[in-house]
């Protein structure tokens, strides 16, 4: 279906929730750094995730478990250097907020200050859903994130598909109304059936934002590392690679190598 796509100068929580109501899908994609993130912004993304995927794909830790909230705040502050025109949404990376509502919003507040972010992500539903009202009540807009929740790895065991059973798939729907109830502006699903996605993204007001979650998300969110291809060993079946980028980075600093070591360059042109 093609719909008259309406000019966002600047994207707001608003307007997400607006594209819903226009049937208008919402893109988003991670970055970690400014230079990245200008070429995100640049292209029209509407949302700039800064994850705590930077754990895996800047850090190369296995988990998300091990990235700091002071190391979030660095990417963060990056980002936001580089962005004119995206909503820019952080991660609460895991510990930040598990322990008690006051310090997730000490957390949260750190977050929208020091980096000057737009709004915070939370993973989880029912159980977190103090901390998630104490940051609302400052004024911090918030995204939820249900379905695979990997800072919760080690509960799960595995990165499987989430929700195929009944009743994980009916608290999964009740966490989603809970979250539009108390006012988070969208929701991220990850990794859950086709058809939970429909049923909950029908359900709901707020954008549904997916990660194999299937076509019936209110929009799409890829790890921008994954859709150009600079990972190697990530092979999940909702990724598409847009290009190659590991191979053509490898061709071009091996033809680099060969030119300084055959005295190639710098030539002549190329220098004072
Ligand atoms: O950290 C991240 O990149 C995320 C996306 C996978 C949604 O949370």
């Amino acid at each position: 279906m093609s719909v008259a796509k309406k000019e966002y100068k600047r994207v707001t929580v608003k307007s997400l929730v607006d594209m819903k109501k226009q049937g208008e899908k919402i893109s988003m994609l991670t970055a970690y750094d400014y230079s990245m993130a200008k070429i995100v912004d640049a292209a029209q993304v509407d949302v700039i995730l800064v994850g705590d995927s930077a754990s895996n794909v800047m850090a190369g830790h296995e988990t998300t478990l091990p990235i700091t909230l002071d190391q979030m705040i660095y990417h963060a502050s990056s980002v936001i250097r580089a962005v004119e025109r995206a909503l820019v949404v952080v991660d609460l990376p895991f510990g930040s907020y598990q322990s008690d509502p006051k310090e997730a919003l000490r957390s949260a507040i750190r977050i929208m200050k020091e980096s000057g972010a737009h709004a915070v992500k939370l993973e989880g539903g029912e159980e977190i859903k103090e901390s998630v009202k104490r940051i609302l009540n400052a004024g911090i807009p918030v995204m939820g994130h249900l379905g695979l929740t990997p800072q919760s790895i080690y509960k799960f065991g595995t990165y499987t598909v989430r929700a195929k059973e009944e009743e994980e798939a009916k608290k999964l729907m009740e966490d989603a109304k809970l979250l539009e109830k108390m006012g988070c502006f969208s929701i991220v699903l990850e990794k859950i059936p086709a058809t939970l996605t429909k049923k909950v993204s029908e359900s709901i007001s707020i954008p549904t934002i997916g990660i194999g979650g299937g076509r019936h998300a209110d929009g799409q969110v890829l790890v921008i590392h994954d859709l150009l291809g600079m990972t190697h060993e990530f092979n999940p079946r909702f990724l598409r690679r847009y290009m190659n980028l590991y191979d053509e980075m490898s061709e071009a600093i091996s033809n680099y190598v060969k030119d300084v070591k055959t005295r190639d360059f710098p030539s002549e042109e190329e220098q004072y």
